[in-house]
């Protein structure tokens, strides 16, 4: 694991997206796995950035999206397909049909979980995983149960999850109960996970995530038995590691 600490968030962002700019420098073809949450905006901004200023172009890219909302349409402000529009997608030369995020609309749920499974199988190996993580140790909408999922499946959100989704909203009761996520099996298999984390109400569940007892009850300190974890962290978030 290579934890890095940053003191400035522009810094921050600017390793997150170097490393992903390089990444695909390097593998024209690569598969990215994307996040959205309020982590990645900044990284996403210096991303585009480096796509105009000449510096990376993602035509034979694709992308995999960890989740989506149940019920919620594309074209809706909160869903995530949204989101990566809005932040990425449409300033940059990414082929819009290589951009996967999973269909929340989809009338048959499990059939759409079994294709998105499909789609990254087919597509190879991710060659990188962008990760948040939620105060409660979820990493996508994997929240903490005694089991996880490997594969793409449908989750009932955490109360804390909807609670700290529900700023997006209008009121709380708007925050859908329901999402889609790639599993833990999916982000596992990633050649190389970037987890970001941000802010002193994060320092604690990193703490736990990083240095605590690998556990279901903290999806995220699976991820300490990941071969090639980069996790970039702001002072506040990484305060309270030992
Ligand atoms: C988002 C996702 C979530 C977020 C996490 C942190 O696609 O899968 O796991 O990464 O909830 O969200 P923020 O960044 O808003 O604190």
């Amino acid at each position: 694991m290579n934890i890095l600490t940053f003191n400035s968030e522009d810094k921050l962002n600017e390793a997150g997206a170097g490393l992903l700019a390089s990444i695909v420098q390097k593998k024209p073809d690569a598969v990215l796995g994307l996040a959205t949450g309020g982590t990645p905006v900044g990284i996403y901004e210096q991303l585009v950035k480096k796509y105009n200023d000449g510096f990376v172009s993602f035509k034979g890219a694709s992308s995999f999206n960890l989740d989506e909302y149940v019920g919620i349409a594309p074209t809706h402000e909160q869903s995530y397909r949204y989101y990566m529009q809005q932040h990425l997608f449409n300033h940059i030369d990414i082929k819009p049909e290589r951009t996967h995020v999973p269909n929340g609309m989809a009338e048959d749920l499990q059939a759409e979980c079994l294709r998105y499974d499909e789609a990254i199988a087919e597509a190879g190996q991710l060659d990188i995983q962008l990760l948040g993580i939620g105060h409660n140790g979820h990493i996508g909408f994997n929240e903490p149960a005694e089991e996880l999922s490997s594969g793409t499946h449908i989750v009932e959100l955490a109360e804390k999850t909807r609670q700290a989704n529900a700023r997006y909203f209008a009121t709380e009761e708007e925050v859908p109960r329901q999402a889609i996520t790639m599993g833990i099996g999916s982000i596992m298999k990633a050649k190389m996970l970037l987890l970001v984390v941000k802010g002193e109400d994060k320092a604690e569940i990193v703490q736990r995530a990083l240095q605590g007892p690998i556990t279901t009850d903290c999806p995220a300190s699976l991820l300490q038995t990941h071969p090639n974890l980069v996790v970039l962290l702001d002072e506040a978030a990484g305060s309270k590691l030992q």
